[in-house]
């Protein structure tokens, strides 16, 4: 059990919408399995009846207003603690997870962060925590601003309290605004080293 965990790794993707968490995750994904890890992937919101319920709200126009972010805070965090129970279980199976997503969304786009940090108080923090860095014009654009969440000013916010994050957390901030196999080797730079696994003559 003690050895499980200390070779367990939680890995997360955190970025402003379109940076390229999802494209990217699931690169990292095949190559992790491809270098003969066993691997979980898990995306936040989760398909449990919270998530379900988060993925219809965020399509509500008034998704951005400040009342509406709270109870998005607060789901989140419910469905976080959802989570928790099935990374314990890949955790003591020995597998790594990867996550597209986690409790550094929620202090990335919603507020107060003191509030968020306390409802998320028993959520296991990731070990590490990769940020898609990428410029709020392009995001609109690979976005096509459909929805509310999309649209400039919010993501500026967004993108600049992940910033501050950054320094606070040492998250690795990779440039998100290369072509995907760029930040994909990018991150298997970032991730190669922790596991011991060797790429591009690196170990
Ligand atoms: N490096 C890249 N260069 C150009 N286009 C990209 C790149 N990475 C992803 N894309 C494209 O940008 C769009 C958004 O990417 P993706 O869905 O991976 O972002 P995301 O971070 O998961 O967004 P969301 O937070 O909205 O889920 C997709 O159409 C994807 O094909
Ligand atoms: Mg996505």
């Amino acid at each position: 059990m003690l050895e499980n965990h200390n070779q367990f790794m939680y890995i997360c993707l955190e970025g402003i919408d379109g940076a390229g968490k999802s494209t990217q995750i699931k690169l990292l994904y095949d190559w992790l399995i491809e270098s003969g890890h066993e691997v979980e992937l898990v995306v936040e919101p989760t398909s449990s009846p919270v998530g379900v319920l988060i993925r219809k709200m965020l399509q509500n126009s008034r998704a951005t207003e400040p009342d509406f972010q709270k109870t998005l805070g607060l789901l989140f965090a419910a469905d976080r603690m959802i989570l928790m129970d099935k990374i314990r279980d890949e955790e003591s199976k020995g597998k790594i997870v990867i996550s597209d997503r986690s409790f550094y969304s929620s202090m990335a786009y919603q507020s107060p962060s003191e509030w968020i940090a306390e409802i998320n108080k028993f959520v296991r923090k990731p070990d590490l925590v990769i940020l898609l860095d990428l410029d709020v014009e392009t995001a609109v654009s690979r976005c096509q601003g459909t929805d509310e969440f999309e649209k400039k000013a919010f993501l500026s916010k967004v993108q600049k309290n992940y910033l501050e994050l950054s320094d606070k957390e040492d998250f690795f901030v990779i440039n998100a605004n290369n072509g995907v196999n760029m930040v994909h080797r990018d991150i298997k730079r970032v991730v190669a080293p922790k596991l011991g696994i060797c790429v591009d003559g690196i170990v």
